[in-house]
């Protein structure tokens, strides 16, 4: 078992070595791949410190060339490098920018693949599958080079996109991690309060990335984390809006932006609910819920003040609410 995932560790290596040598080596890699990373703004330096690479549209490129060089087609299929069909073999990415996913540790895990247009039917990302070696919900991409920042600054950017936390980190802010767009797992969450206990969350401007920034809310409120939110324009999201914007036009729009979670969910749902008591009601309830997930008692006491000004209803319903939610639970 044990060895298996070393030969699935080396397998990808080479897949990463592979795509990189396409990228920078060959015609297509250069005219095609280089260029669209080139068109995003990304420099030769970053294009390197990531490692970021391309994948030819042929067939079977990749997975010949690693058979020849001795890689096992189990291994090859376990990583999901190759998809095996009867006595065909064809390569997983074909025609796309790679984003290789590594480890804290720097290992290579997997591999996220971009088609090159933006053409909606497509599907635009591809990812490698779950593996002996790629668990999703244990790993954030970017971790490797945001460790050092994260601890230094003592506080870890959240975003969506492999593109947010490269075009940040080109930017001059490296402590920032993805979800890579599922929700944010207790295992990522352990992850970075490994480092920091401050997390800040620069989700996407537009109705998914805010319904997903929430989503992974209560998560992080239990593990006692101080958790901050800052929206995008509508239509940004932090790699388009770090492109246009120097680093201290950034930093100044997260520090003014950032709202404590609590008080942002909580504005957030009043204004949904307008003046429906019903949903209100549901609002109140909800509020309570993550509330209750904080497991400092004094920092869940602000809360409810908070809460209770922001919703315009008195502490004593909140202070109930939460006193039958905690009995409930118990
Ligand atoms: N994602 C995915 N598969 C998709 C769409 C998204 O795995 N079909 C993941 C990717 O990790 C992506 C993240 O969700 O980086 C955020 O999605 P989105 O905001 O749509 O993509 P961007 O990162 O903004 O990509 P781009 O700027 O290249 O369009
Ligand atoms: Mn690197
Ligand atoms: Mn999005
Ligand atoms: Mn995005
Ligand atoms: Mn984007």
């Amino acid at each position: 078992q044990a060895d298996e995932r070393e030969s699935m560790f080396l397998v990808s290596e080479f897949a990463k070595d592979f795509f990189q040598r396409m990228l920078h080596k060959t015609d297509a890699g250069k005219a095609i791949g280089l260029s669209y990373f080139k068109e995003r703004g990304f420099s030769s330096e970053t294009i390197q410190k990531f490692d970021l690479g391309f994948s030819p549209e042929t067939w079977d490129a990749f997975s010949s060339e690693a058979l020849k060089k001795g890689y096992k087609l189990d291994y090859l299929e376990k990583t999901g490098l190759t998809i095996v069909k009867g006595e065909k073999q064809f390569d997983r990415f074909r025609g796309r920018v790679i984003f290789p996913i590594q480890s804290m540790s720097g290992r290579t895990l997997g591999f996220g693949g971009r088609i090159l247009t933006n053409d909606k039917k497509a599907a635009k990302y591809l990812n490698s599958p779950e593996s002996d070696i790629y668990h999703k919900s244990k790993v954030l991409y970017g971790i490797y080079h945001a460790k050092q920042s994260i601890a230094k600054e003592d506080t870890c950017f959240l975003v969506e996109g492999y593109t947010d936390v490269i075009q940040l980190h080109q930017s001059g802010i490296e402590n920032v991690v993805a979800s890579s767009g599922t929700a944010l797992t207790p295992d990522q969450i352990r992850l970075i309060r490994r480092l920091t206990q401050n997390i800040t969350i620069l989700f996407d401007g537009d109705p998914a990335g805010l319904r997903a920034s929430l989503r992974g809310l209560d998560l992080i409120l239990e593990q006692g984390m101080n958790v901050k939110v800052c929206t995008f324009p509508e239509g940004e999201d932090p790699d388009s809006f770090a492109r246009k914007n120097t680093q201290e036009d950034i930093s100044a729009y997260i520090n003014e932006q950032a709202k404590d979670v609590i008080r942002f969910k909580a504005s957030l749902l009043v204004e949904e609910a307008k003046n429906d008591p019903i949903k209100k009601a549901e609002a109140i309830r909800d509020m309570v819920g993550s509330i209750a997930k904080v497991p400092d008692h004094i920092q869940q006491e602000i809360y409810l003040q908070e809460c209770a000004k922001i919703m315009d209803i008195s502490e004593e319903v909140l202070y109930s609410s939460l006193a039958q939610l905690t009995a409930k639970n118990q």
